[in-house]
């Protein structure tokens, strides 16, 4: 049974990117929206993604986990090397749509902007997930999302808070890939 559009057989591949400093959840948010506990690797020990890994899903569309950037660990030729490996990818034309996760409960951090400011100079389609949303009350978030708002000059509907944890907004993120898959058909 395919609930979603993106279950169906395959009429077009689309790679959704997650970004995102190490440790921010992208291995996490991939298991969630899957629904597997273990398709993409999580870890405590944070940097442990250093390859551009791409995760199948329903044979319809891709996550495609960039290395966590930001990592102080890394050395300068290991973080050159990655650096070229992501630029290298997003100068391939494909049909995608780039998702740049933060940490809810922070403001952006001076590296989360320039990314961000990087990300949407390559002219694909943008989204903030901020992550990790669970750890925060309602107040809070809401205080949160107009400081990332605010931080990063995005309109509302640029941002998505989520939670791996308890599943906040997943379907809203499964919708969204919906229906950027019906519109890339209709093309
Ligand atoms: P790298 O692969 O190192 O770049 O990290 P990552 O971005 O893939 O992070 P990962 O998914 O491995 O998560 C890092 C830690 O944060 C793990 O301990 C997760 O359990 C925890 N975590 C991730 N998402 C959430 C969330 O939504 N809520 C809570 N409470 N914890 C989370
Ligand atoms: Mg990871």
């Amino acid at each position: 049974m395919a609930a979603w559009k993106s279950q169906y057989p395959p009429e077009l591949t689309i790679d959704i990117v997650l970004a995102g400093r190490s440790n921010v959840g992208k291995s996490s948010l991939i298991n969630r929206l899957v629904n597997r506990k273990a398709l993409a690797r999580t870890s405590s020990s944070p940097g442990k993604t250093r390859t551009l890994n791409f995760y199948s899903v329903n044979d319809a569309w891709y996550f495609v986990d960039l290395p966590g950037y930001g990592y102080a660990k890394v050395s300068h030729s290991e973080r050159d090397a990655f650096k070229k490996m992501v630029d290298t990818y997003l100068e391939t034309p494909r049909p995608r749509e780039i998702w740049q996760l933060i940490d809810a409960r922070h403001k952006p951090t001076d590296l989360d902007c320039q990314m961000s400011a990087y990300l949407r100079s390559v002219g694909i389609p943008y989204l903030i997930v901020a992550t990790k949303a669970d750890k925060l009350s309602k107040n809070e978030l809401a205080k949160q999302k107009r400081v990332i708002l605010r931080e990063l000059e995005l309109d509302e509907s640029q941002l998505m808070v989520f939670s791996a944890l308890n599943g906040m907004n997943k379907d809203a993120l499964l919708e969204r890939i919906d229906r950027y898959i019906s519109a890339g058909q209709e093309i």
